[in-house]
């Protein structure tokens, strides 16, 4: 595995591998680094599929919003480099913010409608951040597959309205959500939980998994109850803070309304979530497949 830091150095290696091997696909991986099992998911899924796999390691800051963790999101780049080699990596790109935005961008990719609900409603220009470098990344790397984890469920559907919307000749693959073994699901940002927040905040999964038994056993049968049954659940662990709690169709993301039936519906729905504990934002979700 190679790490190199410049877009030619990258482009150039990309080139030889493709050519030396049987596999000529390339698989992209864009990720903040802090990488964990979620990560090294993803990674494997590019190396089933791809011949080609590259990493890429990037602290985007034009999608963090004044007052979030930009400066303090965990960093560990030697730690990182050895986690996508082992989840078999063949080259990460590791660029500088200078790099990347030689000058601040005066070009922004921006999806509207599907960004406006979630996270894009508590995060405003975050998912303008994201497109923009993810688009920059397509550009630079060329992927014939991207992957993606169902973890950021609302950034998946983005991405995918994006590649059809300006036809990036590139096909996104979206991954399961990995959980730690008590449920909670991994993130670069748990970090930041203190023991006593990390244990109230199995609540998330704990009640998403409750309401989707709730869904199948036919006690919960609209979009209101769902809402409801997850406020109620999450609202009992006195040091959540609920951001938001929303169901809605995937992947356009309209919110359902609240009489609207969550199961033999015809769009597969999305329950998902963001909780505070203490400084620390948590997401997670559950998609219920359709009919
Ligand atoms: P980051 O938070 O590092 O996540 C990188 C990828 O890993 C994303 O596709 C995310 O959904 C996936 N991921 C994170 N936790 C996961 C889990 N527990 N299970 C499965 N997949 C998981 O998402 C970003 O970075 C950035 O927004 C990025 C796309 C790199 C653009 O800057």
């Amino acid at each position: 595995m190679k790490a190199v830091r410049t877009i030619a150095e990258l482009r150039e290696e990309i080139r030889s591998l493709k050519a030396a091997k049987d596999v000529g696909t390339v698989g992209l991986v864009p990720t903040m680094g802090y990488l964990h099992e979620g990560h090294a998911s993803l990674i494997r899924a590019a190396k089933e599929k791809t011949g080609v796999v590259v990493v890429s390691i990037f602290v985007n800051p034009i999608q963090f919003g004044p007052g979030e963790d930009f400066e303090t999101y965990p960093r560990d780049e030697q730690r990182d480099l050895a986690a996508a080699e082992n989840a078999g990596a063949d080259l990460v790109f590791l660029p500088t913010v200078d790099t990347m935005y030689p000058q601040p961008t005066k070009t922004k990719i921006a999806v509207s409608e599907v960004t406006s609900g979630l996270c894009g409603a508590s995060r405003p220009g975050h998912f303008d951040g994201v497109t923009t470098v993810v688009g920059k990344l397509f550009n630079i790397v060329q992927p014939d597959y991207a992957f993606f984890g169902m973890k950021d469920a609302q950034q998946v559907a983005v991405i995918q309205q994006m590649v059809y919307d300006l036809n990036f000749n590139v096909t996104i693959v979206p991954c399961p959500i990995v959980r730690e073994e008590d449920g909670l699901a991994l993130s670069s940002r748990n970090v930041y939980l203190s023991p006593e927040e990390r244990t109230q905040a199995l609540v998330l999964s704990r009640s998403l998994r409750e309401a989707k038994e709730a869904v199948e056993s036919g006690r919960i049968r609209t979009a209101g109850e769902a809402k409801r049954f997850l406020t109620t659940r999450i609202s009992e662990s006195p040091l959540a803070v609920i951001d938001y709690v929303e169901v809605a169709a995937f992947p356009a993301l309209a919110p359902l309304a609240d009489g609207e039936p969550v199961i033999e519906h015809n769009e597969s729905v999305l329950m998902a979530l963001a909780v505070k504990f203490g400084r620390t934002r948590l997401i997670d979700n559950c998609l219920l497949h359709s009919k």
